[in-house]
Formats: structure tokens, C-alpha cells, sequence
């Protein structure tokens, strides 16, 4: 819960975060429009039949982040290639190497690898810089230093000569379900890295971008929160608007919801299972796993101050490290908050607007 204490104020601000705001439909949103992740491979080295490659995610959305248990990185090879190591990363399943009589065996034989991050506590020698997060990525307004993950990737069986690599095709980015379409890879100008004393700058042999962009569309048909409302002078509570995430029994999800005062309640809930994408909620009206209250404590001339209250209903879901989106007309004279950091993330910085 917290307050935010205003002025009133012309101009189109907003503020903190929530991992998944209902906003817009495509791969465009409107309060994050220049949102991407963006994953860079940098071949670091040439190797006799391949390269080593240190992959890059850096996460560009404002507020979207991602959560455990965190992102999973797929691509389809151009070739025959094969992934003799990876530091910093695993791939979800070795395949078939059973034409490699090698030993130790590849690490990854698949036309389509999947990579996913290790857990922190990896053993450093298996670490790179940025690694071993468990997938989870930051967003910008949240925490920038933990807005990039990597993972560096041994690659044999192809080209050996920026002539002669063909860069992997069709990216896909699960967060960990789906959301992100990633565009194709494109050859960028090679990263420039700058030793630690900052003396001497180095680069790499050959990189490439692929760029992921969001759809809160393709990650759920549904919105995913609802907003109740009241205020100091009336005891009426305007609850959210029945089904706005979907009705009982007739969600185009599954329907299913778990009722509150069901004996055994935890013993339903651990056999629907913690694992899945779509949310397990609670039986309620609106049936959104989030439920944000605004009340309104004050109401003066000079100022206004709001209550927020956020509930989660969804009984697969703990969210740490949650943010909240709020977009209103006077948040750019934010005068106190209490309880939480606040970040304005104002997409239309220049623009004022009068409302
Ligand atoms: C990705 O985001 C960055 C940072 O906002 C931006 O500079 C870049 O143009 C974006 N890339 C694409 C392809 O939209
Ligand atoms: C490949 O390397 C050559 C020489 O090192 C360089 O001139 C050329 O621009 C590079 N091409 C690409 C696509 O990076
Ligand atoms: C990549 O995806 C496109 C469209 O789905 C498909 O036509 C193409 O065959 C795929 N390429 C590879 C190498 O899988
Ligand atoms: C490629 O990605 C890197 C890191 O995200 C970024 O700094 C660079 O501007 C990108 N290059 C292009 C041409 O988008
Ligand atoms: C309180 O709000 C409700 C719903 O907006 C309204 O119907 C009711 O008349 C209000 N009561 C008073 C005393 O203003
Ligand atoms: C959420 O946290 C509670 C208490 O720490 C734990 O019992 C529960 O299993 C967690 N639920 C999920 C879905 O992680
Ligand atoms: C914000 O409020 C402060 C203190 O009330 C005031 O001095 C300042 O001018 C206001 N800023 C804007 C942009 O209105």
C-alpha cells in the first residue's frame, strides 16, 4: 500500500510498475514504446572449426520485466552447427550426438537449441559476467545493473570467417511464456569492449542484433489486473466490472478458479500444480489474478492524496520484485510517496497535455 501525496499538475506522467499491465494489443506499447529486448551475440574468437560468441540480453522496456523462473532463448541454426560448451547458460536438452566421437561429448546437437540461464550459486569457474540469475532480467526503471543477462556459447561445425558464418535464424524468447516475437538477426557494426582500467579497447571479430519486442496480446488474451474504486466521502466500494478477466466457469482460459473457503485449500492448490503460465485464481467476480484498489483519503484544492491497495489472487504466483504502472495527469508533481520507490517513465516527456 502506499500514498502518493499530489499537486495538481497538467501533463502526462506516470509511474511505477507492474510485470504485466494491460495496455495495447500488438507489439507496440503506448507507455513503453521504444521497449525491446535486444540479444547481441559478439564473436569473441575464431576457433578452428567455429567461434565462441558471448551472447547479450539487455532488457530495454521501462517497467516489463522478467520473472522466475526467468527467460529461455531459442534459435534454429543456419547449418550443421553444434554447441561444443556453454558458460554462463545451459541448453535445455542435449539431442543427438551420436555422430561426434568426441570426448568429452558436444554440449548441445540440436537443429533448434533452447538456452536457458543457470541459478546463482554456479560454480565460478561455469560463470560469466551477467550470468547465473536464475533468467530473471530487471527492467530499465527498476534496477538497470540487472537489466542484462549473458552467457558465452563455443560453436563448431560452422563458418570460421565472418564470410563464412551464417548467422542462426528464427529467434524465439519465452518470458517464460509466450509474449515476445523476436525480428531476424542483423550484422551490427562489432562491439567495441573497454578494458576495466579503461587504457585499451578491444572488439569483437563479428556481431549481431536480434530485437524482441512485447505483446501483452500474444501473452494472454485476458487482461491480467483490474482496478476498484472508492473514496473518503462515500462507503460505496465500485468493485471491478464482473468478468474483467473472465468469467467463472466460462474463462477463455480454462474457467477454472479455486474457491476460498474450500476445506484443504493448500492441498488443491499444490495438486493444480505451481507450474503452468496461466494464472490458478482465486473465485471471484472480476476473476483477475491482481486486483489494484485506488481510494481516494483526501481530496483538497492544493492536493490529493490515494490509498493503493494491490491484492493478488493468483495462487500460482508469489511476485517478488512487482511494479505497478500508473499513468495520471497530475503524476509529474508527485509530492510523497510512502512504503515504495517511484520512477516516472514518461514516454511523451515533452508533451503537455492539460486534462
Ligand atoms: C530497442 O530499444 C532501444 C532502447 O530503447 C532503442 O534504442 C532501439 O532503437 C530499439 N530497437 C528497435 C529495433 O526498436
Ligand atoms: C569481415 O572482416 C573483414 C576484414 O577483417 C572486414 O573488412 C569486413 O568488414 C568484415 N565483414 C563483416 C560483415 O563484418
Ligand atoms: C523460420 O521460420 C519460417 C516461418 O515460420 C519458416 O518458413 C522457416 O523455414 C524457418 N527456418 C528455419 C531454418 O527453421
Ligand atoms: C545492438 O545491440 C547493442 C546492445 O544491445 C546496442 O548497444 C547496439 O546499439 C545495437 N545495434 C544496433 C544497430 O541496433
Ligand atoms: C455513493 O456512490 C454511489 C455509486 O457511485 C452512488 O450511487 C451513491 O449515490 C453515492 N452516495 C452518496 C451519499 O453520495
Ligand atoms: C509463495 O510463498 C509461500 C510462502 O513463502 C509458499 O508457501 C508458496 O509455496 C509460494 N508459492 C509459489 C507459487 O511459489
Ligand atoms: C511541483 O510542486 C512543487 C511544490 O508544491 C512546486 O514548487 C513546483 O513548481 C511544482 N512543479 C510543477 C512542474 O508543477
Amino acid at each position: 500500500m502506499f500514498s502518493p501525496f499530489l499537486k495538481p499538475c497538467p501533463c502526462i506522467l506516470l509511474f511505477l510498475l507492474f510485470t504485466l499491465f494491460y495496455t495495447s494489443t500488438e507489439a507496440y506499447d503506448p507507455l513503453d514504446p521504444n521497449g525491446n529486448i535486444t540479444i547481441k551475440w559478439d564473436i569473441i574468437s575464431w576457433t578452428q572449426d567455429g567461434y565462441v560468441a558471448v551472447v547479450t540480453l539487455n532488457n530495454y522496456q521501462q517497467y516489463r520485466h522478467i520473472s522466475p523462473p526467468g527467460w529461455s532463448l531459442g534459435w534454429t541454426w543456419a547449418k550443421k552447427e553444434v554447441i561444443w560448451n556453454i558458460v554462463g547458460g545451459q541448453t535445455t536438452e542435449q539431442g543427438d550426438c551420436s555422430r561426434f566421437k568426441s570426448s568429452p561429448p558436444p554440449h548441445c546437437c540440436k537443429k533448434d537449441p533452447t538456452v536457458v540461464d543457470l541459478l546463482p550459486g554456479t560454480p565460478y569457474n561455469q560463470q560469466i559476467a551477467n550470468c547465473c540469475r536464475g533468467g530473471v532480467l530487471s527492467s530499465l526503471a527498476q534496477d538497470p545493473t540487472n537489466a542484462v543477462s549473458a552467457f558465452q556459447v563455443s560453436v563448431g561445425s560452422s563458418g570460421t570467417t565472418n564470410k563464412t558464418v551464417k548467422l542462426p535464424q528464427n529467434f524465439t524468447l519465452k518470458a517464460p511464456g509466450p509474449g515476445y516475437t523476436c525480428g531476424p538477426a542483423k550484422i551490427v557494426k562489432p562491439t567495441k569492449f573497454r578494458t576495466p582500467d579503461k587504457r585499451r579497447v578491444t572488439q569483437a571479430h563479428m556481431t549481431w542484433n536480434v530485437t524482441c519486442t512485447y505483446s501483452q496480446f500474444l501473452a494472454q488474451k485476458t487482461p491480467t489486473c483490474c482496478v476498484s474504486l472508492s473514496a473518503f466521502y462515500n462507503e460505496t466500494v465500485v468493485p471491478c466490472p464482473t468478468c474483467s478477466c473472465g468469467c467463472q466457469g466460462n474463462s477463455p482460459q480454462s474457467g477454472s478458479c479455486v474457491d476460498p473457503s474450500a476445506p484443504h485449500l493448500a492441498s488443491v492448490v499444490s495438486s493444480l500444480g505451481k507450474n503452468g503460465i496461466t494464472p490458478l485464481v482465486r473465485c471471484t467476480s472480476h476473476m483477475c489474478p491482481i486486483r489494484v484498489h485506488w481510494h481516494v483519503k483526501l481530496n483538497y484544492k492544493e492536493y490529493w492524496r490515494v490509498k493503493v491497495t494491490v491484492t493478488n489472487f493468483n495462487y500460482r504466483m508469489n511476485y517478488s520484485d512487482w511494479n505497478l504502472v500508473i499513468q495520471h495527469p497530475n503524476f509529474d508533481n508527485l509530492t510523497q510517496l510512502f512504503s515504495f520507490n517511484y520512477d516516472s517513465i514518461s514516454p511523451y516527456g515533452t508533451i503537455s497535455k492539460c486534462g
